[in-house]
């Protein structure tokens, strides 16, 4: 059986993430994987999901199973957290991934052949699920290579051209790999063509808190989820709470008869992974259902977004100098983990070759990945390889 196998094409993040890990070179600069680094490199543990841990250590007197969807308070908090209300059906996921995930098996399972729209670029793990699980996709244009902002009435062609059904991905905030964002405005377009096209949503917020605030992130998801008659939400904890690899993750499902929708997310989790993970998820409710790990965990989230803004910022003005063009001051103005810097492949893979610095071939960087000293060895060797 097992000589059946085909080998994997290699993830593009995780090989690079490896890569680094495995160049020996005494100075070198990590830009790959969308994993958050203060100014020492490290992705510490929050300080309220350690406190939390202790809590959740002491009190708890069981590992016994949860429910199929989850924990309760964990799904009731999250629902709070993005929503801003109890609405909707939900269920507790293996992450952020796993979210996704059951969101497609759901739609497979209402409608197998359903295409799903997917922007241009986006994270490549998308295409890669929805491949495997033979649904089918399309893509929708969503970014100027030469601004680094929006193709904002390309995005509006194209997702006019949606049929009724048709499932629309968007990232809800902070998007994955380009960092350019949609205003408000710019969302109640995006909404108002997806409600006359009949289409529902699928939205991937996976950095809430790391744009504009842990509320302003959330706003498009909300303003969809009003709009449309049908939404699903799939929301990651790894980034804002820091506990990626806890696994913990939500789907959210705005819309019909919420006790059918209930029951069939519950099933997918059955049938997939049974019962959710649970330790993250408590941690997660824990600190959401205290007032003061909730105030101490929203200011260091706030504290984290607010660094790699600065960081932008910095990195701009280097770029800006070491290269003498204005072309990157669009790093400036994006928000989130990412911005994509417009280099070429050749050029991104010099970077790593020659100069230590790792970023995606399609120049995707990872804001966190910077810090004061090493934004001029960066700045200095994109512009080398200009
Ligand atoms: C990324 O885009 O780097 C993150 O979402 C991590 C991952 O799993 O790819």
């Amino acid at each position: 059986m097992f000589e059946n196998l085909k080998p994997q094409p290699a993830d593009k993040i995780l090989h690079l993430m490896q890569a680094f890990r495995d160049d020996p070179r005494p100075v070198k600069v990590d830009l790959g994987v969308g994993v958050y680094k203060d100014a020492k490199g490290r992705t510490p543990v929050m300080r309220a999901v350690r406190s939390a841990e202790r809590l959740v250590w002491e009190r708890q007197e069981t590992k016994v199973y949860t429910a199929m969807a989850g924990d309760g308070a964990f799904l009731s908090g999250m629902r709070r957290l993005i929503l801003g209300a109890e609405t909707g059906a939900a269920i507790a996921t293996v992450g952020g991934t796993g979210a996704l995930r059951q969101a497609l098996e759901l739609i497979r399972a209402a409608s197998p052949h359903v295409t799903i729209w997917l922007s241009d670029p986006t994270w490549p793990n998308h295409p890669a699920i929805i491949d495997h699980m033979g649904l089918r996709r399309a893509r929708y244009r969503y970014f100027d290579a030469a601004t680094g902002g929006l193709d904002v009435p390309g995005m509006l062609e194209d997702l006019a051209r949606v049929k009724a059904g048709d499932v629309v991905l968007l990232h809800g905030c902070c998007h994955n790999p380009t960092g350019a964002n949609l205003s408000l405005a710019q969302w109640a377009e995006v909404a108002a063509v997806l409600e006359r096209a009949g289409a529902p949503a699928l939205v991937d917020l996976a950095y809430q808190g790391f744009g504009d605030g842990l509320e302003e992130d959330a706003l498009p998801t909300r303003l969809l989820a009003q709009r449309l008659p049908e939404v699903l939400v799939a929301a990651s904890c790894s980034k804002n709470f820091g506990i990626y690899r806890e696994r913990a993750g939500v789907l959210l499902a705005v819309g019909g008869d919420r006790a059918l929708v209930q029951d069939n997310l519950a099933a997918v989790n059955r049938l997939t992974v049974s019962f959710p993970p649970d330790h993250g998820a408590r941690v997660v409710s824990t600190i959401l259902d205290d007032p003061a790990l909730a105030a101490d965990w929203r200011a260091e989230l706030e504290e984290i977004r607010t660094g790699m803004i600065a960081l932008r910022g910095g990195l701009a003005v280097a770029l800006r100098d070491a290269c003498q063009t204005d072309r990157f001051g669009f790093v400036a103005e994006h928000r989130g983990m990412f911005s994509r810097l417009g280099l070429t492949v050749a050029q991104a893979q010099a970077l790593r070759d020659r100069h230590g610095v790792y970023m995606l071939d399609d120049s995707r960087i990872n804001v966190a990945g910077l810090s004061r000293d090493s934004i001029p060895v960066v700045a200095k060797a994109i512009a080398a390889v200009l």
